[in-house]
């Protein structure tokens, strides 16, 4: 459905956040869960774009990207009073877990996908992974939702020097009432990981699995991924990540033997 744009800012460097006006998408939207976005119909983008629902609220559905590409550079130069075409919201959400603490660790732009936990979530503690200070998103949007917030770089321009996954151990020793459920997104290699790293520690959680998508309903098949599969001789089999993701139960992604 059509959506027109209310503003379209960058934030720092490559980033940048959107916000449209979409009542339908905004009044359906969980955490975790994408728009798939026909960025401008007068120019070439046949295929749309799925970006997660950073936010919703009040008829208006926020988005944060990056630009990587031709789409995103062409999203990037639209203006307000503009509109793109929104379907949505699609995919799996993150389940919000009273039972537990929440441990969300994303990676880059991965920090959107998480950060409508915060709207039903009291508090949690945030791994912020990035390659340098200047990938670091909404450091301080978690802080204020009252999450305890770390930090990871790369290149060690902010926080500890390394993976984000690196901050995992000192979390995991603090005194916590409740378990720790862990919500993760982020780049594919830092995801199985963290997914390796859950299976061995036995700590539950939901991790979104940001493939390559083309279709975004379940015809395509172009967004597979390996989810386990006792039955099958292989062990797995392919998940549509786009219609049984991109949130899928960490335990259910396939990391081999
Ligand atoms: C469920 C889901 C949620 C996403 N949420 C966000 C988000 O909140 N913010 C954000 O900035 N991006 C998000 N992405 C990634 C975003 O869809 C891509 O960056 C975008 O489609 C690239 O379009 P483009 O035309 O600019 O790039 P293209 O010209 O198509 O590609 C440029 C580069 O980006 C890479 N790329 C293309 N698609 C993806 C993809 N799906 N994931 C990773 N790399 C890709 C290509 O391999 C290539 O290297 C999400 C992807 C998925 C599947
Ligand atoms: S993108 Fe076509 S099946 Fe998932």
């Amino acid at each position: 459905m059509k959506a027109e744009i209310l503003e379209n800012v960058n934030l720092k460097g490559d980033y940048y956040q959107i916000r449209f006006a979409s009542a339908e998408v905004a009044s359906d939207a969980r955490p975790g869960q994408f728009v798939h976005v026909r960025i401008d119909e007068r120019r070439d983008f046949m295929l749309r774009r799925p970006f997660s629902i950073k936010d919703a609220e009040n008829g208006v559905v926020t988005l944060l990207y990056k630009v990587v590409g031709k789409g995103t550079a062409a999203l990037s130069t639209m203006k307000k009073g503009e509109f793109c075409d929104l379907m949505g919201p699609q995919g799996t959400p993150f389940t919000p877990r009273s039972d537990y603490r929440a441990l969300i660790i994303v990676g880059g732009y991965g920090a959107a996908a998480t950060w409508q936990l915060t709207r039903s979530m009291p508090g949690g503690v945030v791994l912020l992974g990035a390659r340098s200070a200047d990938d670091l998103l909404l450091t301080k949007e978690y802080a204020d939702a009252g999450f305890d917030v770390c930090i990871a770089t790369n290149d060690g321009s902010v926080g500890k020097k390394g993976f984000v996954t690196e901050l995992i151990p000192e979390v995991m020793a603090e005194k916590s009432e409740k378990p720790f459920f862990i919500y993760g997104c982020g780049p594919k290699p830092m995801l199985m990981a963290l997914a390796a790293l859950m299976r061995k520690e036995n700590i539950p959680g939901e991790l979104s699995l940001d493939e390559i998508m083309c279709c975004g309903v379940g015809s395509c098949f172009g967004c597979v991924v390996k989810v386990n599969d006792s039955e099958s001789a292989d062990k797995f089999r392919y998940a549509r990540s786009c219609v049984e993701g991109p949130v899928f139960p960490a335990e259910n992604i396939y990391i081999g033997d």
